[in-house]
């Protein structure tokens, strides 16, 4: 019987969604949504805080700022409440109303960036805005999620050995990619141990991780409109780049089976089902991370007239669907 006394000491590391009856191939989804923040972010906020406070960066006077889409600044203003820090989010309009609500709720101020910079992206402007407070004010520290070392090592030392244990025999690990502080901290660690784990990055149509050019994305959590300083692609066997037509289909498709999963679970588990599809996945074990649960979405993936409006009437009948998939 787990019995905690602050919110960041629980996480549920064990739990695994067999999806093969639902995407039609070998499928484990390794849930990272349960605990008190909701996602995965948890795990970097974590890491980052102790190594921070370690290093004598953040102090009792201190004001946390951070520029994240959403999750991580659920999961630093718990942290931060819980530590009794202040925390500014700097986030822009494409986080979700209740995203924003649990950051306040939390006791956060959350700044909203409207207009994207001049690469058509938001994030270089939160960034902007980040590094013009700390210039203004020396109590302003930015951790910096897609520069620090922390953000990897806690998929290194909490994720990774999690899935090594659970699956001895696992063949390929489908990881999303944002900061790529999860890809790059589970790639590292079957890299050093010679474990023979295919890793597969999974990243939206116009992100510009790994090249290409930027398009218009709506569901936070993957993507990226400025190449993150984290990645190393020697590490990565493999990338796919999956649409967010797909991503809101894998996502529905899911919940008609009572899984209702976030976003970038659907662009993973769609990327991953493609991926098996087009390989012998006879006496494969496959391992997709799912950073986040469904409930945040609502108002977006989940409502009919955002999803009309941004995708066309259809987007939910498309005849695009991945292997061994049925219409939703
Ligand atoms: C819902 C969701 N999915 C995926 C990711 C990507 O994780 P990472 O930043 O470790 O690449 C994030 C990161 O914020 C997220 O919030």
């Amino acid at each position: 019987m787990p019995v905690i006394s602050v919110p960041q000491d629980f996480n549920e590391e064990e739990l695994y969604v067999d999806l093969r009856s639902i995407v039609g191939h070998p499928l484990f989804l390794k849930c990272e949504g349960f605990n008190f923040a909701g996602s995965i972010k948890l795990k970097a906020a974590t890491e980052m805080i102790t190594a921070a406070e370690r290093d004598g960066a953040l102090t009792p006077g201190s004001i946390l700022v951070e520029s994240s889409s959403g999750n991580l600044g659920v999961a630093l203003s718990m942290i931060a409440a819980s530590k009794g820090y202040q925390f500014l989010c700097v986030t822009d309009s494409r986080c979700n109303l209740s995203t924003r609500r649990l950051m306040e709720a939390l006791g956060s101020h959350v700044h909203i960036i409207t207009e994207p910079d001049t690469n058509g992206g938001f994030l270089g402007a939160r960034i902007d805005h980040v590094r013009t407070l700390c210039a203004s004010d020396n109590r302003y520290i930015w951790l910096n999620q897609y520069a620090n070392p922390g953000n990897w090592k806690a998929h290194y030392h909490t994720t990774a050995p999690a899935i090594a244990a659970a699956f001895p025999q696992l063949d390929v690990l489908f990881i999303g990619a944002g900061t790529t502080g999860t890809l790059m901290g589970c790639a590292r660690y079957f890299w050093e141990r010679h474990r023979p784990v295919r890793i597969i990055a999974v990243d939206s149509v116009g992100s510009v991780t790994f090249g290409g050019t930027p398009r218009r994305r709506m569901i936070p959590g993957l993507g990226t409109s400025l190449r993150p300083p984290l990645l190393d692609e020697s590490y990565v066997d493999d990338v796919i780049h999956v649409e967010e037509a797909d991503t809101i289909r894998t996502c529905h498709r899911l919940a008609r089976n009572g899984f209702l999963f976030g976003g970038s679970t659907g662009t993973v588990v769609s990327g991953a089902t493609d991926w098996l599809a087009q390989h012998d996945t006879r006496a494969l074990t496959a391992v997709a991370i799912a950073p986040d649960l469904g409930e945040r979405y609502l108002d977006t993936i989940y409502q009919t007239n955002w999803l009309q409006d941004l995708y066309g009437e259809n987007v939910l009948n498309s005849n695009k669907l991945t292997a061994g998939s049925q219409p939703v």
